[in-house]
């Protein structure tokens, strides 16, 4: 099969970080689902689209069409030519995002994003190992407790730490339903590792 690696877990549980020093690693492009997912939201929030009408969010999506740029070392968010990335972690995107998500039509719009990647590549997200690369012939899910991946998240963004994981916290129970580790997957719990031991426990996996 295609060397597709999938890397899902929750919010801030390592999944960029690692997946990006995999791919960098294994020298093929990283891949963030949940970069698209946010810029979606961005742009709902921006056209001021309602985050609960789904016929609404697949309109904007169609006048205006949300697209992912992959490599090694990042991943861009692109709507008619104009660069979303920089826009796409803020405190606003994380609390509209997962009701963005959550409509089949919009998950259907992303997931054909991602298909259109062509193999080899690291991807990451919530269902990347179940419902879009069922096949991939290595599959992670990175897991930390609530506390500790809120004081990583907090080392990034303006909030305190307790905003930080009421929201994560918030985000883990909307995201539920498509947040399962795949029965094939590894999974790894990250809250007493550091990047490097995590990227080692996931190199230990793959073919030299
Ligand atoms: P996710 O993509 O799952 O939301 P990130 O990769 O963005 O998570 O990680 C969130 C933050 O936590 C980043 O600043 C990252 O450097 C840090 N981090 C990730 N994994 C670890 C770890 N095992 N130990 C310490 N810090 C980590
Ligand atoms: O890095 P963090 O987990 O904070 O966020 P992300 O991976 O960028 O994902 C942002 C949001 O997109 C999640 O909270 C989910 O609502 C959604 N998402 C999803 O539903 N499915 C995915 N495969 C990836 C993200």
């Amino acid at each position: 099969p295609p060397l597709i690696i999938t890397i899902d877990g929750p919010g801030a549980s390592g999944k960029s970080s690692v997946a990006r020093r995999i791919a960098q690693a294994l020298e093929v492009p990283y891949v963030s689902s949940g970069l698209l997912y946010r810029g979606v939201a961005y742009q709902v929030l921006r056209y001021g689209v309602n985050p609960d009408d789904e016929a609404a969010i697949l309109g904007l999506l169609e006048a205006h069409p949300v697209r992912l740029v992959p490599n090694t070392h990042g991943n861009r968010v692109l709507a008619n030519g104009e660069d979303l990335t920089p826009h796409l972690h803020t405190a606003e995107v994380d609390a509209v995002v997962s009701a963005v998500a959550r409509h089949p039509r919009v998950r259907a719009y992303v997931n054909a994003r991602l298909r259109e990647v062509p193999p080899p590549f690291v991807v990451e997200g919530r269902d990347m190992g179940t419902a879009v690369f069922p096949h991939a012939p290595y599959k992670f899910y990175l897991t930390a407790s609530p506390a500790v991946r809120a004081r990583r998240r907090a080392r990034e963004r303006a909030d305190d730490v307790a905003a930080i994981e009421k929201m994560l916290r918030l985000r883990d129970e909307r995201d539920a339903k498509q947040s399962k580790p795949a029965e094939d997957a590894q999974v790894i719990d990250t809250s007493e590792l550091t990047l490097d031991q995590v990227v080692g426990a996931i190199m230990r996996y793959l073919p030299a």
